[in-house]
């Protein structure tokens, strides 16, 4: 049976600690389903569509990953997509509380899906979405920081391009 783990996240837009998540957990699970948020509460620089297209295009050379969106509860997509694991990166101690959180509620809605963590490789331990978005804004590089393809979209939507 393939072993599937769910890798949740609004990804806006991927990172070099996403893909370096991914490539890792492929080495644990059979195979990894990127899952990215339609999180009505939240409002992203990118569309739904981009953050797929971009995450699809950065992980073209990895086997085993799909990539697809949900909403609604993570549980009930997990469960949907037969699976029982929830994939997440944890980096510096500022995301132990709210991941912590979101674990316990998860266990108490579903009970039969467990929370995985893995510790974020160091050279993406300070780097996310947020501060990767707020130095593009501003023209400052964050090549090395994404992929390629990524860093282009950026440029183009801070109008640098
Ligand atoms: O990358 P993010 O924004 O930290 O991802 C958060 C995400 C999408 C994993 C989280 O908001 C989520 O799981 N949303 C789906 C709704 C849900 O099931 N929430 C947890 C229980 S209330």
């Amino acid at each position: 049976m393939t072993k599937t783990a769910i890798y949740p996240g609004s990804f806006d837009p991927i990172t070099n600690g996403h893909l370096s998540l991914i490539s890792r957990a492929l080495q644990i699970f059979d195979e990894v389903l990127v899952a990215v948020a339609i999180n009505y509460q939240k409002t992203p620089l990118f569309t739904l569509e981009e953050r797929v297209d971009m995450i699809k295009k950065s992980v073209e050379s990895m086997k085993n990953v799909r990539v697809d969106s949900f909403t609604g509860l993570l549980v009930d997509y997990v469960e949907k997509n037969n699976s029982n694991v929830i994939l997440k990166g944890l980096r510096a101690l500022s995301d132990f509380e709210y991941e912590f959180q979101m674990a316990i509620m998860n266990r108490r809605l579903d009970r039969n899906v467990q929370s995985i963590f893995l510790m974020t490789d160091y050279r993406w331990f300070y780097i996310s979405s947020t501060i990767i978005k707020e130095a593009a804004s501003l023209g400052g590089s964050i090549d090395g920081l994404v992929p390629p393809y990524v860093c282009q979209k950026l440029k183009e939507k801070f109008g640098y391009a």
